[in-house]
């Protein structure tokens, strides 16, 4: 598949790289400086490369957001034409200190994303784990009891594509309904980050619902 990347920093470096090692076409776009897209494609290896968001975008399968709140209507300007596109969102709509949502409840970043491209096929995932955790499901892949991963939209092709690429990452796709449901995704990632950055343990966490009773 090719997938690009919009926004390589700490989410679409890793995500990024996962997915090249995973076979994947992946441009690596939106960074400060062309130099550090090209070392990471280099370091990717397969057919990973670095471009613009529009060539990211262009001709992909799916591309990833992975961006600041603030950064988003830049990054959409960048890209272009998105119509049809299966746009996997990690992003979450947090204010300039990164402290607190700046939509929540009534609405949520996926949501007011749709609401921008509306042709697009958007789909919320990765969002609600650390990025720190990434790599370490990755490597622990082929063993049982893999963490869960929460992802939602509505549009079947894009969701069946996220939980695909969720699998290969590691994780054990959760489908959580329509992409209304990222109001509740969201701000549980805020309790992810609470455990992650501010209790005892590390980052590298993630999470595993359980059903009993069957
Ligand atoms: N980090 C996490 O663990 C985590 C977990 C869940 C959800 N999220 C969400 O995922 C999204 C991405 O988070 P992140 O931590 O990956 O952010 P990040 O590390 O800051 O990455 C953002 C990317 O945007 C680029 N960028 C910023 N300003 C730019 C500009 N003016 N021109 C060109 N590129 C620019 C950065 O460039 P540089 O590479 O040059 O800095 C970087 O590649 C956010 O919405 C965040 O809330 C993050």
């Amino acid at each position: 598949m090719r997938i690009g990347i919009l926004g390589s920093g700490l989410m679409g470096a890793k995500l990024g790289t996962i997915f090249a090692l995973a076979g994947h076409e992946v441009v690596f776009s939106y960074a400060r400086s062309e130099r550090k897209l090209k070392r990471l494609a280099r370091e990717a290896g397969g057919k990973a490369r670095a471009g613009t968001p529009r060539e990211a975008a262009q001709n992909a399968d799916a591309v990833l957001l992975a961006v600041h709140w603030l950064r988003f209507s830049d990054v959409l300007k960048q890209a272009g034409e998105l119509s049809g596109k299966v746009v996997l969102t990690c992003s979450l709509p947090m204010n300039e200190d990164n402290t607190e949502l700046v939509v929540a409840h009534t609405s949520s970043g996926a949501e007011e994303l749709a609401k921008r491209i509306p042709k697009a096929r958007v789909v919320a995932a990765f969002g609600t784990v650390p990025s720190e955790v990434l790599f370490g499901v990755y490597e622990a892949k082929r063993k049982t009891n893999r963490p869960s991963l929460v992802y939602c939209g509505d549009d079947r092709r894009g969701k069946d594509m996220a939980a695909g690429l969720i699998r290969e990452v590691g994780f054990d796709p959760v489908d959580a309904g329509p992409l209304r449901i990222a109001r509740y995704t969201e701000p549980f990632t805020m309790l992810v980050a609470q455990l992650a950055y501010e209790v005892k343990g590390g980052p590298e966490l993630a999470y595993r619902f359980e059903r009993f009773g069957k």
